[in-house]
């Protein structure tokens, strides 16, 4: 096998900012709409090696891309290292430019397995796992991880220098511990200690709400770059700087129509206008318009009429004003 590029950096270019994974937003329509306002590359949601091992075809699904999203990044979680290499063996011949191990989800039903934020308490596993996606893939491999298990076992050192050890390309590291799920706020000191600790690239996340702020952690931290998550849905001017408190409804609409447009054809019309439904309440909730038309739009059961909807609403609108 020719010398696979163990590294993304190279293809990864000067924007720090990346989309952080999201099961049910991180999809491949939002992926392709933030790669193109600049997130830096294409992170999937995590999908369960369990059910790709069993060639699970929603779970496969979950895999599918397009070419303007890469550098992509297939997410995986699983507590078996053999299920965990078959499973992503069974994906390979997707594609992807790099494995992402998930460590970080603190799902009860899945850190609880010991997946996710699980594997946090088994270094020796993680190592193991690290070790064989590395070399058995010969992909360029990351994780994601959690501070720790809880405040009485923070193991950010431990687990970020067996990460390292075993040559992972990048660590992104959200600030919370698994006990603290999504509560509180994240602890942006640990994550720079860790920068400072490890030679690879880390990428810190938590709480980032604007793309000022993500500059600002990637300057007082000392991050190589940050993943944003909940502050991206609804928000993907985020990534190429553009304050959307700026953005009036008639200014968001033809970015919206493009995430409408790009996921009725990837899920066809009918689902697309159900799924757009948890986008638009996030593009659209800060403005007055979003009580006049919530209803309409929560009442649509075609993408197509979601578009026309919105368009003659900014319509109307510009001819009365
Ligand atoms: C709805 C939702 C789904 C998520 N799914 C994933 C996932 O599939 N993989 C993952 O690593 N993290 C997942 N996360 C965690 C986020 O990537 C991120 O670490 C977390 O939300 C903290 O960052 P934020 O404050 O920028 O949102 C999810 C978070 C949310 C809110």
């Amino acid at each position: 096998m020719a010398n696979p590029p163990q590294n993304l950096l190279h293809s990864i270019g000067n924007s720090r900012i990346v989309l952080s994974p999201m099961a049910g937003f991180s999809d491949s329509p939002y992926r392709r709409l933030t790669r193109a306002m600049g997130s830096a590359f294409s992170i999937t949601e995590f999908v369960s090696t369990e059910h790709l091992f069993r060639s699970n075809p929603k779970a496969i699904s979950l895999f599918r891309f397009e070419e303007s999203e890469r550098p992509i990044v297939f997410q995986v979680f699983g507590n078996d290292p053999d299920i965990l290499l078959r499973g992503v063996k069974r994906v390979l011949h997707l594609g992807p430019d790099g494995i992402d191990l998930n460590m970080g989800c603190s799902v009860r039903t899945v850190s609880g397995s010991g997946s996710g934020a699980g594997l946090l308490k088994c270094p020796a596993k993680v190592k193991e796992m690290i070790r064989r996606l590395v070399v058995e893939t010969g992909l360029p491999i990351s994780a994601k991880i959690r501070l720790g298990w809880d405040h009485e076992n923070l193991n950010y050192r431990e687990i970020t220098d067996i990460l390292e050890n075993e040559g992972v390309w990048a660590i992104g590291v959200h600030g919370r511990t698994r006990q603290m799920a999504y509560t509180g706020r994240a602890d942006w000191d640990k994550i720079g200690e860790i920068a400072r600790l490890r030679q690879i690239p880390i990428f810190g996340n938590g709480d980032i709400l604007s793309h000022a702020e993500a500059r600002e952690k990637i300057k007082t931290y000392g991050v190589y770059g940050v993943y944003v998550g909940r502050g991206a849905i609804g928000n993907p001017w985020l990534f190429s700087g553009i304050d959307r408190s700026n953005l009036a409804f008639a200014d968001r609409l033809p970015t919206i129509e493009k995430h409408i447009a790009a996921m009725a054809e990837f899920y066809g019309d009918a689902a697309a206008a159900i799924l757009m439904r948890k986008h638009l309440t996030q593009y659209l909730r800060d403005l007055p318009e979003w009580g006049a038309i919530k209803a309409e739009i929560y009442a649509q059961t075609s993408a197509v009429k979601l578009h026309d909807i919105l368009s003659h609403y900014t319509y109307a609108n510009s001819k009365a004003s």
